[in-house]
């Protein structure tokens, strides 16, 4: 029986190299509830936290954006697979579609966990949340809406947390200037398991659409 090769995951994705057309789909035709809430996870990766949050939360319907398309191919899969009809996945870079995707006021919770951190100063350019993707938040977020931010990399948060901190369409629901609690009950990302695992701080944020 000849062996079935896996492909290889890239490591990172430049995402000034991702040239592939997206075509936005209709939301309404994706899901067969259309009017449920609709949630987004930035940077799904594995989708793990998606997969979770789909199970957890069947009254909602849920959309992860990721760049890699290895990952892509495989959770869509695993959707088609297991009969998952409130979630779906688009191969996009999300910092050039995302305003393409989702109408104005029309989500009601985002999430961007452990964004690839893009350490050297040089490649800060190519951080997912950027002020451009912080507006395009501003525009697709319901009032009401959350943003849901978590990194290990403190440096990174800093720059987030400046910037939301005194956008005028956002509020810190924890106070100003206020991390936000770890939930005991809440679910992880594959990234916030492994990190979690090693004893790693992990920062985490949320600020609420006005
Ligand atoms: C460090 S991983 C975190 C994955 C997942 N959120 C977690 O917490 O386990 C960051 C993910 O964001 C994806 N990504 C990076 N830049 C992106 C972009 N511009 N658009 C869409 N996905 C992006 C990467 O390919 C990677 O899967």
């Amino acid at each position: 029986m000849g062996k079935t090769r896996q492909r290889r995951v890239r490591q990172h994705v430049n995402p000034f190299h991702f040239v592939r057309e997206v075509v936005p789909p209709d939301w309404r035709a994706v899901f067969p509830r259309p009017d449920q809430p609709l949630e987004v996870d930035v940077g799904c990766g594995n989708g793990e936290y998606l997969l979770a949050r789909a199970a957890a939360l069947p009254d909602r319907n849920h959309v992860g954006l990721e760049i890699r398309p290895v990952l892509v191919e495989r959770l869509q899969a695993r959707l088609a697979r297991d009969g998952i009809t409130n979630a779906a996945v688009v191969l996009c870079n999300a910092n050039a579609s995302f305003d393409a995707l989702f109408a104005p006021g029309s989500l009601a919770r985002v999430a961007v966990h452990f964004p690839d951190p893009w350490f050297k100063a040089r490649h800060h350019k190519r951080r997912l949340v950027n002020p451009a993707f912080v507006d395009a938040l501003a525009r697709a977020l319901a009032p009401g809406g959350l943003f849901d931010f978590m990194t290990d990399f403190a440096a990174y948060a800093e720059g987030v947390v400046a910037a939301l901190e005194v956008h005028p369409a956002f509020e810190n629901p924890h106070g100003p200037g206020a991390p936000a609690p770890a939930e005991p009950e809440r679910l992880l990302s594959h990234r916030e398991r492994a990190h979690l695992a090693k004893g790693d701080a992990v920062h985490r944020w949320a600020w609420r659409r006005r």
